[in-house]
């Protein structure tokens, strides 16, 4: 899928939001004040995870003002804000438009929180990282690492239950469902969590262990436990996981075509 302009976005997300309060009254004040008050894409998204994130001690305002700066200038997370809205828009049937994501999908936002919560730990301010590390676990039950790596194009379908380790990296265009952990074994130390390839596909359950690497375009079949390295374009299923076929497109995150291909049949570069 070819990118949209951020400025086309923002102008759909604005249109939606005006259908939407007309449609429904009773949420007009809400749709005001989380996207129709706000003049760019990035300053209604600080405000969404900023009352979203908040505690008794740290405040919306406070956390907007932090959010805001982390997107501030930067423009490798308004790339990555811009293709995790698409990916969800493109991938996932349930979305009603891009407002579905902006406002209600956790995933979505937990991805986003943790963008700001990577950008303070890579800036060497790690209890602030590590405070929007426990807000997001709390609030969205995803528990991200702020020194994992993530890429762009990612889509945390559902979401619950999450977890995603230190040294973990995720590579572009990934796709996942909930109840997955990127984790490690207990037996290492230092660099010691999964490395996901672009394009790569993991079922809901599925837990992938250790400093192991998950080849491009691989899937991985619900509640598999994936303890060995998994080859480029190869579906793996079961406890422990084991090849079982071939995924019929190159890269299964983004078609999410959960099923099992049938073996010999498939086109690994089939787009
Ligand atoms: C750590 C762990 C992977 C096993 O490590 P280990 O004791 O070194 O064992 P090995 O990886 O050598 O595996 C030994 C055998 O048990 C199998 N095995 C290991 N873990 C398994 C699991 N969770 N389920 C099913 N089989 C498993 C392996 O496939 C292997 O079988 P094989 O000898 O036929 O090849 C496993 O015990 C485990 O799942 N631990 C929990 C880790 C966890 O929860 N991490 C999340 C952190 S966020």
């Amino acid at each position: 899928m070819e990118p949209v302009p951020n400025d086309q976005i923002w102008q759909q997300i604005r249109a939606e939001a005006v259908r939407d309060a007309r449609a429904e009254p009773a949420l007009a004040s809400f749709l005001f004040t989380n996207i129709l008050a706000h003049h760019r894409l990035e300053d209604s998204l600080s405000f969404i995870l900023a009352t979203k994130l908040e505690s008794p001690t740290v405040s919306a305002l406070t956390l907007r003002d932090l959010i805001a700066h982390a997107f501030a200038g930067n423009e490798t997370i308004r790339q990555a804000i811009l293709a995790d809205l698409q990916a969800v828009v493109t991938r996932d049937p349930a979305s009603r438009g891009y407002t579905s994501p902006l406002l209600f999908f956790k995933g979505f936002h937990a991805i986003q929180s943790y963008r700001v919560a990577h950008e303070y730990w890579i800036n060497d301010r790690q209890t602030l990282a590590l405070f929007l590390q426990s807000r997001i676990s709390e609030a969205f039950a995803v528990d991200i690492h702020p020194g994992a790596r993530i890429g762009k194009g990612i889509m945390f379908d559902h979401a619950t239950s999450v977890v995603i380790g230190e040294t973990a990296v995720v590579e572009d265009d990934f796709s996942m469902l909930h109840e997955v952990t990127l984790g490690g074994t207990g037996r290492e130390g230092g660099d010691r969590h999964p490395k996901i390839g672009r394009g790569v596909l993991i079922g809901a359950g599925a837990k992938v262990l250790g400093n192991i690497r998950v080849g491009e375009g691989a899937k991985i079949g619900a509640g598999s436990v994936v303890l060995h390295d998994v080859p480029p374009h190869t579906t793996v299923a079961g406890v422990p996981a084991k090849p079982v076929s071939v995924p019929a497109y190159a890269f299964p995150a983004l078609t999410m075509d959960q099923t099992i291909d049938s073996p010999g049949e498939a086109d690994p570069q089939a787009g």
